[in-house]
């Protein structure tokens, strides 16, 4: 696990031992009789990934008890429906590459791909049932905003609006939806009071946006062996994410800024073109302006959370807001 729960020994230990668990239960969740099947939905599980969804599953679940039913089972339907949107995400993307193994879709067919992320979503709705109305509800709504920030990011923003403003709700949709279900589902299924799983819920969101807006550096600023995806990849599919935004918006300025500009302004599918591209935005001040961002996104979820009862996995959650910081460098 990259995040660091050490603030509290016994803390780290219940949730690494939780995690077993749901590692368990997610290996016997994608099982299937088809072969192909079987396979397409296995590989990116034993590809890693960090588990962040689970984790603030199992940490939000010590605002109440921990062992209450279900806490385990919703840590695996929210990696389950994280991993169905990475196989579609990587299909709408074209990418080649995920968690460091090629991706589903470049090692199989698109259908392969479409098809193994549909079968994850309808997995997690068979643990999701268990659970009962509310949380299928709480679910399908998360889900809801996820499709509509992906769907929001590939129309663009309307000719009229502020591509800031677009881009950052799409980024809360996509992106914070989940991870603020995350913290919801751990609240609310141990028995945590309803302010406790409203502050929760609400400081997760702040997680998850600063979570993206720190993907989106990194998809600039590092390299495969880092991320475990190739780097540049939103500038190759002409998604404009906060650095671009920045540049665009005049923030800072470099040298080369009309170059990149120009550069930005067209076509990057070309490896020379994405290429010169790249390497001048990583240059550019629009980078640390786009850290600056994310790092008062967890600012805010941190003083959110500091108003919550102090208990050890209070410590851990600030803990995973500055892992959403620092992991931009
Ligand atoms: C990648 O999520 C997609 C985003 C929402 C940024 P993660 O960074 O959590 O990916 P894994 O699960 O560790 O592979
Ligand atoms: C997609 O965002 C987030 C999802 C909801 C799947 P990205 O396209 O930036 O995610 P990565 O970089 O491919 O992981
Ligand atoms: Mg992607
Ligand atoms: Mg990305």
């Amino acid at each position: 696990m990259p995040f660091d729960l050490s603030v509290d020994e016994a803390l780290a230990e219940a949730v690494q031992e939780r995690l077993g668990a749901v590692e368990a239960v997610l290996l016997d969740a994608v099982h299937s009789d088809d072969p192909l099947l079987a396979q397409a939905s296995k590989h990116l599980v034993e590809a890693g990934g960090k588990r962040f969804r689970p984790t603030l599953v199992l940490l939000a679940s010590h605002f109440g008890d921990p062992a209450a039913r279900g806490v385990v089972e919703a840590a695996v339907v929210v990696e389950l429906t994280h991993l169905a949107t990475l196989y579609h995400d990587d299909v709408m993307d074209e990418a080649t590459v995920r968690r460091g193994e090629p991706s589903a879709n470049s090692r199989w067919t698109n259908t392969v791909a479409i098809l193994t992320g549909d079968y994850l979503f309808a997995r997690a709705s068979d643990l999701l049932a268990d659970l009962g109305p509310e949380a299928v509800r709480i679910q399908a709504r998360a889900f809801s905003r996820l499709v509509r920030g992906q769907i929001q990011e590939t129309v663009g923003p309307a000719p009229d609006a502020d591509p800031l403003k677009h881009y950052l709700q799409v980024v809360a949709d996509k992106t914070g939806s989940l991870i603020a279900v995350s913290g919801q589902f751990g609240a609310l299924l141990s028995g945590a009071p309803t302010h406790v799983v409203d502050t929760v819920t609400s400081a997760c969101e702040k997680i998850g946006v600063a979570f993206q807006l720190a993907d989106d550096v990194l998809d600039i600023a590092s390299d495969t062996e880092q991320s475990g995806k190739t780097p540049g990849i939103d500038l190759r599919e002409g998604i404009r994410t906060l650095p671009v935004h920045h540049v665009l918006a005049g923030i800072g300025s470099g040298p080369d800024d009309a170059r990149l500009r120009a550069l930005l302004d067209q076509d990057l599918t070309d490896d020379a073109l994405h290429a010169e591209a790249l390497a001048l935005l990583r240059a550019h001040p629009a980078m640390e302006r786009s850290r600056s961002d994310l790092r008062r996104w967890a600012e805010d979820a941190r003083a959110e959370l500091l108003t919550l009862p102090d208990i050890p996995a209070r410590a851990a959650l600030i803990g995973l807001c500055d892992y959403a910081v620092s992991r931009t460098g």
